[in-house]
């Protein structure tokens, strides 16, 4: 009985209702829950799939260790692309800040940018001599101007044109700005969650960019989804068989009362499984490695 007490008091429907109406004003780029679940899992502070110098190498072999080093040669792939060394970097959506960090060990002038407080209070506790701006990146009011922008798996997150037009506004002539992310082919898959690559050729010219440097990385990414998706597959679902069945024994009731609630659930994962199914990404998308100039 104590279960159905919630559903049956008019009261807990209304205090329901309230946190629904506060729940549902949530930024997601404020606070997002995806990037908090991975920085548990992995600790160099970096929030992006890695880099595989070794594209066959087997998921089941490959050690958190191994993924930690792969996103710090990631991070070392965009480092070697600053040529400019004089003039300031803005690492645009810097997560947790470890790029950046590895910027500021290799004595470059990095500044961080993120709209996310989480991320914002840990870079200024962790990195102090980090200067941060909490904003989105559309939105930031530069006093300065920069010598490369970067944007390392976040560009996806920011309207095309608006970043285009906040790129020009607030880097210096001769600027660089390095873009590391994936993007999607066409509009079928189920996961929409990156810009369209030919919107951004279509940007690259409505806004006279020059590409001086492009790489598609798609293989050497692929060894972190591979992995992940070997422990969604081999953990993760399993454990949720045997939650449902443990309740389906233990409660019938309740497993009965939620059966919507499960299929729900069952759809968000069929949704975020897709974002890390290997084959799909290969046939849906591509991780594109790019720097550009303006002309
Ligand atoms: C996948 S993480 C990448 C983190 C980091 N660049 C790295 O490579 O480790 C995406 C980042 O983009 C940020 N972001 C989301 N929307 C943004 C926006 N509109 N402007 C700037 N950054 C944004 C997120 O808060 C997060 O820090």
């Amino acid at each position: 009985m104590k279960y159905l007490y919630p559903f049956l008091n008019p009261v807990e429907w209304i205090k329901a209702i309230k946190f629904q109406r506060k729940s549902s004003k949530f930024d997601k780029s404020a606070y997002d829950l995806e990037l908090f679940l991975y920085s548990k899992i992995l600790t160099n502070n970096m929030l992006h799939y890695g880099y595989f110098e070794d594209i066959s190498v087997k998921p089941e072999t490959i050690s958190l260790k191994q993924l930690e080093d792969a996103q710090i040669r990631y991070g070392e792939n965009i480092v070697e692309q600053i040529r400019d060394i004089h003039n300031p970097v803005l690492d645009v959506g810097c997560g947790l800040g470890g790029l950046a960090e590895l910027m500021h060990n290799k004595n470059l002038d990095v500044e961080v940018l993120t709209p996310n407080k989480n991320q914002i209070d840990f870079i200024n506790k962790n990195y102090p001599y980090l200067k941060s701006h909490n904003y989105k990146f559309e939105h930031f009011e530069s006093g300065r101007k920069y010598g490369t922008i970067i944007n390392s798996e976040s560009l996806q997150y920011i309207p095309l044109s608006e970043a285009f037009k906040q790129a020009e506004k607030i880097l210096l002539p001769d600027g660089k700005w390095i873009i590391s992310d994936y993007f999607r082919l066409n509009d079928k898959g189920i996961n929409k969650s990156s810009h369209l690559l030919e919107d951004f050729r279509q940007k690259l010219k409505e806004f006279n960019w020059r590409v001086i440097y492009e790489r598609d990385i798609t293989m050497n990414i692929l060894p972190t989804l591979i992995l992940i998706n070997m422990y969604a597959e081999r953990f993760l679902m399993p454990l949720k068989h045997f939650g449902y069945e443990k309740l389906r024994f233990k409660k019938p009731w309740l497993y009965y009362m939620t059966n919507r609630l499960r299929d729900s659930i069952d759809n968000k994962i069929i949704k975020e499984a897709a974002a890390i199914n290997p084959s799909r990404f290969i046939d849906e998308k591509r991780y594109m490695f790019f720097v550009l100039e303006k002309t």
